[in-house]
């Protein structure tokens, strides 16, 4: 039986923030909407509640609430800005709205000792509009600031707490580890929840599901798909036919890096269908960006129809869908995220192939599915890789899609990323100060037009590479990369040396919106 921490979203944009640092401190915790019926009845297993900020205020009408079995339960309940306010309300507190809004970083002092929170001062990242101006009866006040005398409250007996401040963003530096005494030390979790038996635990689901039927498993080369795989491997070995389609439009030495990662894992060895000559048959002539990607998506299912046909139609696959895609689908996000997501639907498959889905990694955050990954035994670089859209190259290499020009466009991205590399910047860091340095997704783009130059005392008239290095923690919006003048400078002088046909190199330094992360 896994011991979870429930957390309640009122519609915070750090909710999934909340759940990813109870993982980190090693502890499950699963997100439920405020009026999500399963509230009613906590499932075994559940030692506590967590419940998130919000847009809204707490005394305003039709204002989401603390549903009654919250309210009856006798395990422990944090409550964190919106949701320590709702809480206080539901008590007969008072809340209202404060003199003005306090946002960003503040000092508080730890007025009366408890459990929660470390003392003496503590620096704290605020943001709210309204405050509790009457703590509900039997609460006391645990912290205060000089603009906030309510910083955190709480009633010692029943173990309810409430934070006006946020201790899950990285601004309040001491946030994990108040987030990590809320989950263990005073609603008792066991600190169990490791890779290793998150595998266990996926292993028997899957044995459960599936237990000597057939499975089928298509690797994109990302990480999602590949874990997702390796965990069914793990589970049902030989049982699992897994292919990938070598589309032509992959990067520089991508299609061997997945072999060999496949290469140790236990299971039927990786089917590598080269479906390249059919792929760009296909595109060929075509410049227009979604007839590219209807092209493929329709490529791709033709493959995996022959594959599935030649290991004998079984009825189960297994997909790579994560928890924030789970969260997005079912919450307070989900209407953005569906309109967001609705052109990334290459390789969904035709209503009459009907599977009963495997998603191994339902329940995983990003960073929980490397850890599985990495523990294993996939090698670290597909493990970090960044994401890579489903048409490919395709999308990066505008105009007509030739071999030519896509050999220009994968020498020309291994320069840039392998540059990053060096640096470190091929992934997003947060510094102490909250700033994001690196890139969350970095790739060169083969423009469709040509430029003159001059090289030696020769003119010449070739084409452009455009880079393209973005950070974003949610890829819905993102900010292009501050990368080092030095850095670029390095990369666009080798492209322009050592990639033929290429004489000019320029820097994507559009934001999203209004731009998008890829260019088609
Ligand atoms: P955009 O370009 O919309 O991309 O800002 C956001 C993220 O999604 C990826 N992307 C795709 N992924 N199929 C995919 O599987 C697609 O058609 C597709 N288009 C974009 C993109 O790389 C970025 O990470």
């Amino acid at each position: 039986m896994t011991e979870k921490i429930i957390i309640v979203d009122f519609g915070s944009q750090y909710t999934q923030l909340i759940a990813r640092r109870v993982r980190e401190a090693r502890v499950y915790s699963e997100i439920l909407a405020w009026n999500d019926p399963k509230l009613t009845e906590p499932e075994v297993g559940t030692r506590g509640y967590i419940l998130s900020g919000g847009p809204m205020s707490a005394y305003a009408q039709g204002a989401p609430g603390i549903t009654g079995a919250l309210l009856k339960s006798q395990l422990p309940i944090l409550g964190i800005c919106y949701g320590m306010q709702a809480l206080a309300q539901a008590l007969e507190g008072e809340v209202s709205r404060a003199g003005e809004h306090e946002y960003g970083l503040a000092e508080i002092t730890v007025i009366k000792e408890n459990p929660l929170l470390p003392q003496g001062n503590l620096t704290v990242w605020m943001s709210h509009g309204d405050r509790i101006t009457r703590p509900p009866k039997g609460w006391e006040v645990l912290a205060s600031s000089a603009n906030c005398p309510i910083a955190a409250v709480g009633d010692l007996t029943k173990k309810r707490f409430g934070l006006q401040f946020h201790p899950e963003v990285r601004h309040t530096p001491l946030g994990t580890e108040i987030l990590r005494r809320f989950v263990l030390e005073i609603c008792g979790c066991a600190p169990d929840w490791t890779p290793e038996s998150i595998i266990q635990q996926s292993v028997a689901r899957i044995r459960q599901q599936a237990a000597g039927k057939r499975v089928l498993s298509a690797v994109s080369g990302g990480v999602d798909s590949s874990v997702a795989t390796a965990l069914a491997r793990e589970a049902l070995g030989a049982n699992v036919s897994s292919v990938f389609v070598d589309t032509g439009l992959l990067r520089l030495g991508e299609r061997e890096q997945v072999v060999r990662a496949f290469e140790n894992l236990p299971g039927e060895p990786l089917r590598v269908v080269d479906a390249s000559e059919r792929f760009l048959t296909k595109l060929k002539g075509v410049t227009d960006p979604e007839e590219k990607r209807k092209i493929i998506g329709e490529a791709f299912i033709r493959e995996f129809e022959a594959f599935a046909r030649e290991v004998g139609n079984p009825g189960f696959l297994v997909q790579g869908t994560i928890y924030p895609d789970v969260v997005e689908s079912q919450g307070f996000g989900a209407q953005q995220a569906q309109r967001i997501k609705s052109h990334h639907n290459v390789g969904a498959l035709p209503a009459e192939m009907k599977f009963e889905l495997i998603e191994p990694l339902r329940l995983l955050f990003k960073d929980e599915v490397r850890a599985v990954g990495e523990a294993l035994g996939l090698p670290r670089a597909l493990v970090w890789r960044q994401p890579f859209p489903g048409p490919g190259l395709a999308v990066r290499c505008l105009g007509e899609i030739t071999r030519e020009r896509l050999d220009t466009l994968r020498q020309a991205d291994a320069i840039f990323t392998s540059e990053l590399e060096k640096e470190g910047l091929l992934q997003l860091v947060e510094t102490a100060g909250g700033l994001a340095e690196g890139s969350s997704q970095a790739f060169a783009v083969l423009l469709p037009v040509r430029s003159v130059g001059v090289m030696g005392d020769q003119r010449s008239y070739q084409e452009v590479v455009a880079l393209r290095a973005v950070t974003t923690t949610d890829f819905m919006t993102a900010d292009w990369a501050r990368l080092p003048h030095e850095l670029l400078a390095r990369t666009a002088s080798r492209i322009v040396n050592e990639v033929p046909r290429v004489n000019r190199v320029v820097y994507d330094i559009t934001s999203k919106p209004p731009a998008t992360i890829e260019w088609e």
